[in-house]
């Protein structure tokens, strides 16, 4: 079992922090309806519990999720028994012809990837435009600088009968890392077992990523929702399309 999205805190995204996922998939099935993609294959990168995967497979497509921890593709495999699964990093995971490749929720900027780097990112970006068919669509949205304003970190705290989390999170503003200290809090029987993870994110700036997309061959809009889902601040999303 890897160190990141453990089984507590896998838990605790799936039933605490659905929105994202669920509030997305409306747009973005607008986006590939409007781009003539209404069946085939879509690989998800980063599908974490599946919540966009069941979604996703309700609108009659197949899906292939992808994702680096075991716990969130366990929940996955049980919530969509037709999908199919992958426990890998997306940065090296082989990527098969497909319609549409989508990442939801800032799965492009985890540093806990060893395989995540700048040189990692632009072959990323290369593998999903080989693997898309002509007129395919990347549709995928990141976390930019600017989520911590403040130079101290910042705190906040979540909690339901059953669990409590705890996130701490500081900025550097010359790395451009964003650090999330996260301790988890969940119910067990007549306890609470506690959990730690440490999240690093490479932040990235929208118009890098879209000069990267570029130079790859894509076609990019860049949008701050999908459809009715605004995006929280400094987060941008792209629909990067192959050309027909
Ligand atoms: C914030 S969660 C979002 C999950 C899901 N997309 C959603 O919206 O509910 C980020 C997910 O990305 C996965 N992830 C992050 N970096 C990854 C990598 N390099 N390869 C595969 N999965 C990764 C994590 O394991 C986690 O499940």
């Amino acid at each position: 079992m890897n160190e990141w999205y453990k089984e507590d805190l896998a838990f605790i995204h799936d039933a605490g922090f659905s929105d994202w996922a669920l509030k997305s998939v409306p747009g973005i099935l607008e986006i590939l309806n409007r781009s003539q993609i209404q069946e085939g294959l879509i690989v998800e990168l980063g599908c974490g519990s599946g919540l966009s995967a069941q979604e996703f497979t309700k609108a009659d497509y197949k899906v292939l999720g992808i994702d680096i921890s075991e716990a969130m593709v366990e929940i996955a495999r049980t919530r969509v028994p037709d999908a199919e699964f992958r426990i890998e990093s997306l940065f090296k995971a082989d990527i098969p012809p497909c319609n549409a490749v989508i990442s939801l929720s800032e799965c492009l900027n985890y540093l806990f990837d060893p395989d995540n780097n700048s040189q990692t990112l632009i072959q990323l970006f290369y593998r999903i435009y080989n693997a898309l068919i002509p007129g395919g669509v990347f549709i995928f949205d990141i976390a930019e600088p600017g989520q911590v304003i403040s130079q101290t970190p910042i705190k906040n705290f979540t909690e339901t009968d059953d669990w409590i989390v705890l996130v701490e999170k500081q900025e550097d503003r010359d790395s451009e890392i964003l650090t999330r200290r996260i301790i988890t809090f969940r119910k067990v029987g007549e306890h609470y077992r506690r959990d730690d993870e440490v999240h690093r994110q490479q932040l990235y700036k929208a118009a890098d990523v879209t000069a990267k997309l570029r130079r790859v061959g894509f076609e990019v809009q860049t949008t701050q929702s999908y459809g009715q889902f605004h995006l929280p601040k400094a987060h941008t999303a792209f629909i990067a399309y192959k050309p027909a």
